[in-house]
């Protein structure tokens, strides 16, 4: 598989401070791949760096086999869709769309060929002629895309570009670019900090923390099957139960004294390590009689339950006051009062170990913890 995109080894550092830490990424061709992570990540200084809007101080970048490192944005075969997707308020939506093939001395009749193109995928043509203040926030967004896509450039960067949209045209838009990116065969880098976006629209997600890349897999793969403690909670939801691994077998001893079994070990903790078990609150189930058959199970309080639309989401909380969530499908579902005592229980393939440390900052150096 022919890689587009490669960042090796890159490092970006800004003051004594490692923005993107040894960064390693291969983006094959026709791929939409997203940068995940929380704000201050490393996210967009990766983007642009593929984009020559800032240079590594280690590593290499290649664009199509091609050693772009230290090439200025105009030299590279990529566009750039910004957050703020900042359209020239002065110009109609086909004078915005033109003017990158304009500044490239394309002429006239195939200009508004391409524009018209353009405006037809994102579905805009119909709004050619009016200005950017008569559109919606989805509509300007989709023209910003057409003034990218009409360079046909083979990669497209993406930093957070539905990020100003409301829920239903963000879901909207998701969808859209995404066929989009599968019809043109387009290389997509996107950059996010929604993991429900992420997982909905990449072949692959970069899941970033403090500049390094943490894992990288297939939505199925890093929900089923996170390497880490931190990539499991960032994906998704988990309850965690810090506790002891026990000698010998595939089990934890939480803090609490009671012991859980594993299918599952990540990261080799050591034996008697420090530990943190994880279960995602739909693999729980609730019961109002002690589950003995369950080799896992604890008993806790009903503080809330919450209406998420198909399912209900139960917060209860643990003797020590620790919260523990329960997800289950709201057809059918037994209402549990708040104050009532619950066992919630859940099967052994369900539960992980992870290192404790995953949690920990592995930060090094200065910058914000
Ligand atoms: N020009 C700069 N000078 C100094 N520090 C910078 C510069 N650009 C970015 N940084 C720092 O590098 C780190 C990574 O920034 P980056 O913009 O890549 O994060 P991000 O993952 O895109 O975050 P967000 O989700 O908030 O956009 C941050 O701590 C940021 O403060
Ligand atoms: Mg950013």
């Amino acid at each position: 598989m022919a890689a587009d995109v490669e960042v090796e080894r890159v490092s970006k550092i800004y003051g004594g401070f490692k923005a993107v830490d040894d960064v390693t990424l291969r983006i094959a061709k026709g791929s939409f791949v997203s940068l995940l992570g929380s704000s201050g990540a490393g996210k967009s200084t990766i983007l642009r760096m593929i984009s020559g809007f800032e240079f590594p101080d280690y590593g290499t970048v290649r664009i199509g086999g091609k050693d772009v490192t230290m090439l200025p944005p105009y030299s590279r075969d990529v566009n750039t869709v910004f957050q703020n997707y900042a359209l020239f308020p002065h110009m109609s939506v086909a004078e915005n769309v033109a003017y990158g093939l304009r500044q490239d001395g394309v002429p006239g009749d195939e200009r508004r060929k391409r524009v018209r193109e353009a405006l037809e995928m994102v579905e805009m043509l119909a709004f050619a002629e009016r200005r950017p203040n008569q559109l919606s926030g989805g509509q300007q967004q989709r023209v910003a895309l057409a003034r990218s896509l009409v360079k046909r450039p083979s990669v497209l960067l993406l930093d957070e570009p539905l990020g100003a949209l409301d829920r239903k045209l963000r879901q909207q838009m998701q969808v859209e670019l995404k066929l989009l990116q599968r019809q043109l065969g387009l290389t997509f880098v996107f950059v996010t900090h929604d993991q429900e976006e992420a997982l909905a629209m990449s072949d692959q997600i970069a899941v970033m923390r403090h500049g390094k890349i943490e894992q990288l897999g297939g939505p199925t793969e890093l929900y089923d099957a996170p390497a880490t403690a931190f990539v499991a909670g960032f994906i998704g939801t988990q309850n965690f139960i810090p506790g002891q691994r026990r000698e010998a077998t595939q089990a934890m001893t939480s803090d609490a004294g009671t012991t859980f079994m594993a299918a599952r070990i990540a990261g080799e903790p050591a034996r008697n390590a420090r530990v943190l078990g994880a279960v995602r609150p739909e693999n729980i189930l609730l019961s109002d009689r002690e589950p003995v058959a369950s080799p896992n199970r604890l008993k806790a309080r009903v503080d809330a339950s919450v209406m998420l639309g198909d399912t209900l989401e139960f917060v209860l909380s643990l003797p020590g006051g620790t919260h523990f969530m329960a997800r289950v499908p709201r057809r059918g579902a037994r209402q549990f009062a708040p104050d009532t005592e619950v066992w919630a229980h859940w099967e052994p393939e369900f539960f992980t170990l992870y290192p404790y440390e995953d949690l920990q900052g592995n930060r090094t150096g200065a910058g914000p913890a």
